[in-house]
């Protein structure tokens, strides 16, 4: 088991087979990196509602929660490459395109969409375990 730590979270996998990556009331302005075996999101405050990215970026995998997160982008720090959050679009380099997941909220936690099922694998009383 990996133990939460500052900005970086464990997601949960709900009865019903969603990843539930964080609690509505545990988004803030800061951005929150979510793992869950090999995958990892980036999770931040939109304009509209949470706004879940992959959490590496694509161009050479630093972590996206020390890039510069401003409104519509987010920046790498560690080349620089600027990606939209709307579309995933690279508006430095066309090669590179950021993969965003939609959300959908189940009893107060933020979960992937539905176009991204993950199997059941466990009962549901672990999501109320949750710190
Ligand atoms: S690793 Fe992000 S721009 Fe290179």
């Amino acid at each position: 088991m990996v133990a939460d730590s500052g900005r970086i979270r464990t997601a949960q996998l709900l009865a019903d087979g969603r990843l539930a990556l964080l609690r509505e009331e545990d988004l803030t302005d800061e951005v929150v990196m979510v793992i869950y075996k090999n995958g990892a999101w980036a999770v931040a405050r939109g304009a509209d509602g949470p706004v879940v990215t992959e959490g590496l970026c694509p161009h050479a995998k630093a972590p996206l929660i020390e890039g510069e997160w401003s409104g519509s982008t987010v920046t790498c720090r560690r080349h620089g490459l600027r990606f939209e959050l709307a579309t995933g679009a690279c508006q430095n380099n066309p090669r590179y395109r950021l993969r965003r997941f939609s959300t959908i909220v189940v009893n107060g936690y933020i979960c992937l969409g539905p176009e991204r099922p993950i199997a059941p694998a466990a009962p549901m009383e672990e999501v109320s375990r949750w710190p």
